[in-house]
């Protein structure tokens, strides 16, 4: 990426109000965007027509169309792990996977889409039940990382097209606790189980799925003290995704039950696989299909669309201004939705996870910072909470707000207020408030000279804080993998540009080995390589009664 361009670009916009870009009549038309299933206003974000082409001219000199091409067309991108990295044609029709993958990848991929919709059906009609013949209440689905977040995201977004009669749950953590919380609410008969782990080896989904398994057993050999065949209940209630079908087998989950994924779909990447089984589960064959005909939609739209009017490049472009060009090290993401308030959480990972590197794909130090740190919360709860910091600090926290025109719940006054308070904030943020203006409101209300003084900085609020606007019509499964689809685009074009690669993740490889000596020394194995500090920890740890 050109920096120095960049940077020499961003020279004016240092010093200007966003507001004073709004002097341009037509900046509403020309700095907004749409897609079959989302709008973009970025009309709040601090850059003009000569800066945003000139950023387009860089995404053009790092050869940003040919990669966009390269990884829709299977090359290994991710070079790494010599990957190539192809969610995308997850969502595409059949002959769109028989032209990218080949005849027998292809088939492999549509049998196992079969598989899956095949359980869906059979849960949903009660032909596949539990052991003792009852038909499923509920499902626990066991995974962590990108084995979680798109299905724990995608769940609650589309809460209102769950089917009533099966509840989903999702386990992550490795804290007994939460582990708990969740079996209590469980009937060992009535409870199908789907462990999803590509590697079927990381030690929180192992440890999960392991305590449930017992806990089914035991369960079971309560309800059915005579019966003599228990690991039944695991044969005919658990259910498995993974690339590792061997360890899935040793574990003992029937090898009919046990659905693939391939090492050309990152973790992250893959709610479009069968890892989305438990989310089908919840909302149904068609729903979960839409949802991946919204995202192939978000996909041409990338695929075939000019620089200056791709959503997901010019989200990425935005991105790179603020982060480079005018230095903001974060990124709030601000659904007023409360079934997108997993989002945030979501982008977390999709973001960080696959942008927050130091080094170029050919392993050089560059010379730029690359993935921003992503927070939020859903709105207006974050207005109530860390938005004071983004008003009145002077960190600038560029911000993606995301709102539905229409709402689910039959209290429309209340969503009303909702889409107000989300326009609202984009504006007071962008408006800030000045001395000045303080101190003539507080002139009006009748306050004494002294007490203006006194008061009126503390009133005073910097605006001049960039945000986009996404807003979508109805959160629908279309809508719903159009903008997970959008983000996925967002964080590959941001690579791109960082020349990182976005698709690996050995900085989580770190705390796991470590993890594994300091459970080592909990064991009493001394290790001398840990600092005191955390062997001061183990000590507290071991000597606790
Ligand atoms: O967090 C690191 C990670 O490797 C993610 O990339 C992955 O999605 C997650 O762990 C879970 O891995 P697995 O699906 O192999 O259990």
């Amino acid at each position: 990426m050109n920096i120095q361009k960049l940077t020499s670009l961003a020279k004016s916009a240092k010093t200007r109000s966003i507001i004073s870009l709004f002097d341009q009549k037509e900046r509403i038309n020309d700095f907004s965007l749409s897609t079959p299933h989302l709008y973009l206003d970025y009309s709040k974000q601090n850059i003009n027509e000569v800066e945003l082409n000139g950023l387009i001219e860089i995404a053009q000199d790092v050869g940003l169309s040919e990669s966009i091409t390269h990884q829709f067309d299977g090359h290994k991108i991710n070079n790494t792990e010599g990957r190539s990295v192809l969610h995308t044609v997850l969502r595409a029709p059949q002959v769109v996977k028989q032209q990218v993958l080949g005849e027998t990848l292809a088939h492999e991929v549509e049998a196992a889409e079969q598989q899956m919709a095949k359980i869906v059906e059979g849960v949903q009609k009660g032909v596949l039940t539990g052991y003792t013949g009852q038909r499923f209440t509920d499902v626990l689905a066991i995974g962590i990382g990108g084995s979680y977040y798109g299905v724990k995201v995608s769940l609650s977004a589309l809460e209102h097209y769950r089917d009533l009669a099966l509840a989903v749950h999702v386990i992550a953590n490795v804290d007994g606790g939460a582990l708990e919380e969740k079996l209590k609410k469980l009937n060992v008969e009535t409870t199908l189980v789907v462990v999803i782990s590509k590697t079927f080896t990381t030690q929180e989904t192992m440890l999960n799925a392991k305590a449930v398994k017992q806990w089914m057993l035991s369960c079971a050999s309560e309800v059915s003290p005579a019966d003599n065949n228990l690991t039944s209940v695991i044969d005919k209630q658990w259910f498995a995704v993974s690339s590792n079908l061997e360890a899935v087998e040793t574990f003992g989950i029937n090898e009919k039950h046990i659905l693939p994924m391939w090492d050309w779909v990152g973790g992250r990447f893959s709610l479009w696989s069968a890892v989305g089984l438990p989310l089908a589960l919840a909302i149904g064959n068609d729903n979960f299909s839409k949802l991946k005909q919204g995202a192939y939609e978000m996909d041409m739209h990338f695929k075939s669309t000019d620089f200056k009017q791709n959503m997901p490049v010019i989200m990425a472009l935005l991105g790179i201004w603020n982060r480079n060009a005018l230095e903001y090290p974060t990124l709030a993401i601000l659904p007023y939705a409360h079934s997108l308030r997993a989002l945030p959480g979501y982008l977390q990972q999709t973001d960080m996870e696959s942008n927050g590197k130091s080094v170029s794909k050919s392993g050089d130090k560059l010379s730029w910072l690359t993935a921003p740190v992503v927070f939020g919360q859903e709105g207006t709860n974050g207005q109530h909470a860390f938005m004071q910091l983004m008003h009145q600090s002077d960190d600038i926290i560029p911000t993606d707000f995301i709102v539905a025109l229409k709402g689910r719940s039959q209290y429309t006054e209340n969503h009303k207020v909702l889409v107000a308070n989300c326009f609202a904030q984009s504006e007071a943020l962008m408006q800030g408030k000045t001395l000045a203006q303080v101190k003539s409101e507080l002139e009006v209300s009748g306050l004494s000279v002294e007490k203006i003084s006194r008061i009126a900085h503390h009133k005073t609020m910097k605006g001049n804080t960039p945000s986009n606007t996404l807003v979508m019509e109805l959160l629908t499964p279309e809508t719903m993998g159009a903008l997970l689809a959008l983000y996925e685009h967002k964080i590959f074009v941001q690579g791109v540009l960082w020349q990182v690669n976005s698709f690996d993740q050995w900085g989580v490889e770190l705390g796991k080995q470590l993890g594994t000596s300091i459970l080592s020394a909990m064991d009493g194995v001394k290790d001398d390589s840990l600092s005191a500090s955390s062997q001061s920890l183990v000590a507290k740890f071991l000597a606790r009664v």
